[in-house]
């Protein structure tokens, strides 16, 4: 039996063509689920505002099944903020986070955009193979709502 290739979806902010059935976002939900840990939890409605808040999205699909996730925040100018890049287990070290990844920074709302910023508690090697780097002296500060 052939596999199908994987294919990833660019979602245009406030596309309607590309707006998630409710089957997908289940499957978004069961990816971060299973895949972070900062992200479990978060219910249908949730992801669907944080879908329509993000200024890029990418998703990746191996036929129906989702295997791979990305978003990014953008003022469009000067500040962008990756966040939720996730691939499925079974998926990993073949490319497809670098994939994602690259996806995002081409997309027309952080081209040209002055800084790129990400968290990250385990994977700080594989971005700097994308040309993040550690923030220096910066220090990341949170305010915890909820
Ligand atoms: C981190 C993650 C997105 C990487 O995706 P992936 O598809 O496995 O990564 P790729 O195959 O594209 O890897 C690209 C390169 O980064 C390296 N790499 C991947 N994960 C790494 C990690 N955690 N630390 C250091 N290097 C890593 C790979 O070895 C590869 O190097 P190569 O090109 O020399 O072979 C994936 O492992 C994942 O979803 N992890 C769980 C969720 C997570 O932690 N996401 C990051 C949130 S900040």
């Amino acid at each position: 039996m052939s596999v199908s290739p994987i294919r990833l979806i660019r979602h245009r902010h406030g596309a309607r063509r590309l707006r998630w059935w409710p089957g997908q976002l289940r499957q978004l939900q069961a990816l971060l689920d299973g895949h972070s840990f900062w992200a479990r939890e978060r219910s249908a409605a949730q992801l669907r505002r944080m879908l329509a808040g993000s200024q890029a999205v990418v998703s990746a699909w191996r036929g129906d099944r989702l295997v791979g996730f990305g978003r990014a925040s953008s003022d469009g100018i000067f500040r962008a903020v990756l966040w939720d890049v996730v691939v499925a287990g079974d998926e990993q070290g073949q490319g497809l986070g670098r994939r994602l990844v690259e996806t995002l920074l081409t997309d027309p709302a952080l081209v040209g955009v002055e800084r790129i910023y990400l968290m990250t508690t385990n994977s700080a090697g594989f971005y700097t193979q994308l040309g993040f780097e550690p923030g220096g002296t910066q220090k990341l500060m949170v305010r915890r709502q909820q």
